[in-house]
């Protein structure tokens, strides 16, 4: 059983242990005395993460003195245990602990060449590079997180806006119209054109979106993640007709976007702002909705210079496709066809 949980007294040569297995390569000789002293006397949060009864990884992290910045340090999992999720779930869990500390807006770190990429899969943005700054042979990284989600949100060129569907994913509909928010899934959209940027939606008669789109004449597609298997699957189950509390209860969480009133779901990986373009007979007989896309984003985290980067990503950024009966898939592994 893995658990996590606070540093306490007696993980000290536990801990000291897990910094021997990974010196030289990790850690400089010289730093040793520094992380004992550590800690034996600092009062910031350290956390260990205990397998069956063994300390497996240790890291914390300290806040500055406004209280604005918090600073991972001294995390490492044990050498014979790498690559086995250990470091992700330390890092997630110190991320955590920081993120409900209220005013901490950054998250800073120093790393080495070894590890910087692991970090920037969690959004870390590289500031500084020391060469051999933790000792010969290992580059000190200074590096740089924002809990600010809008730091990470870019705008996509509107001709490449259809790359954010092309690969199929589910998709969130959400519009609103006289003072009414909505969110549904939808399996069914779909690009349509490049420039200017279109595409369909097919939204059922029985749904509330679609009388707020067709109320409002505009509408937002979002592509959900992994992370958001359930909030996708609770606004895809429930119609706000028969739980008026639905955005709430599934977790929705609205961000707004300068320039456009509408309702545009915090946590996606992208969105895509639509003007409806109507077609009545379409909508009737096979509700067939087509949208302008007027406006384009993502997170950078992602998708960035027009492309996605799943396989860089941390796997909770995957697009979700649906199956059916409550089965989704998260997008795989990219395959890269030889110019034919
Ligand atoms: C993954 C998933 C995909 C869905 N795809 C569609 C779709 O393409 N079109 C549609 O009309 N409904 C689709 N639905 C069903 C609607 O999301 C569902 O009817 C929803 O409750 C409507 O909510 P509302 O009435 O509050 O608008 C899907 C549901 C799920 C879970």
């Amino acid at each position: 059983m893995q658990t996590v949980r606070p540093y306490q007294a007696g993980d000290r040569d536990a801990c000291l242990a897990l910094f021997d297995g990974n010196t030289p390569r990790f850690f400089d000789p010289s730093e040793r005395a520094g992380f004992a002293a550590w800690l034996e006397n600092s009062t910031h949060p350290y956390l260990v993460i205990e397998r069956d009864g063994v300390i497996v990884a240790c890291g914390g992290h300290a806040l500055d003195a406004g209280g604005t910045v918090a600073s991972l340090c001294w995390g490492m999992v044990a050498q014979d245990l790498h690559g086995q999720g250990l470091g992700r779930a330390l890092t997630q869990a110190r991320l955590d602990a920081i993120r409900a500390v209220p005013g901490v807006a950054k998250v800073s770190m120093n790393t080495s060449q070894h590890t910087q990429a692991f970090y920037a899969r969690f959004g870390f943005q590289t500031v500084k590079v020391t060469q051999d700054g933790f000792g010969p042979g290992i580059d000190q990284w200074d590096m740089l997180l924002s809990l600010n989600e809008r730091d990470h949100i870019a705008a996509v060129p509107l001709e490449k806006a259809y790359r954010l569907l092309n690969h199929g994913p589910s998709i969130l509909v959400s519009a609103r119209h006289d003072g009414i928010d909505n969110v549904m899934a939808a399996a069914w959209a779909c690009a349509l054109d490049f420039s200017p940027p279109k595409l369909t939606v097919v939204l059922d008669k029985a749904t509330r979106t679609r009388a707020l789109v067709e109320g409002s004449g505009t509408f937002v597609i979002q592509v959900p993640t992994a992370a958001q298997l359930q909030l996708t699957h609770a606004v895809g189950t429930h119609s706000l007709d028969a739980q008026p509390d639905k955005l709430a209860r599934a977790g929705v969480r609205l961000l707004h976007m300068d320039g456009f009133d509408l309702p545009f779901v915090a946590g996606c990986s992208a969105w895509l702002a639509c003007r409806l373009i109507p077609e009545p007979h379409n909508q009737a007989a096979y509700d067939l909705f087509i949208g302008e896309v007027v406006g384009a984003w993502a997170d950078t985290r992602v998708f960035r210079d027009g492309h996605w980067h799943f396989e860089d990503a941390d796997p909770s950024w995957r697009s979700l496709h649906y199956i059916a009966g409550g089965r989704f898939y998260a997008i795989g592994e990219a395959l890269d066809a030889a110019p034919s």
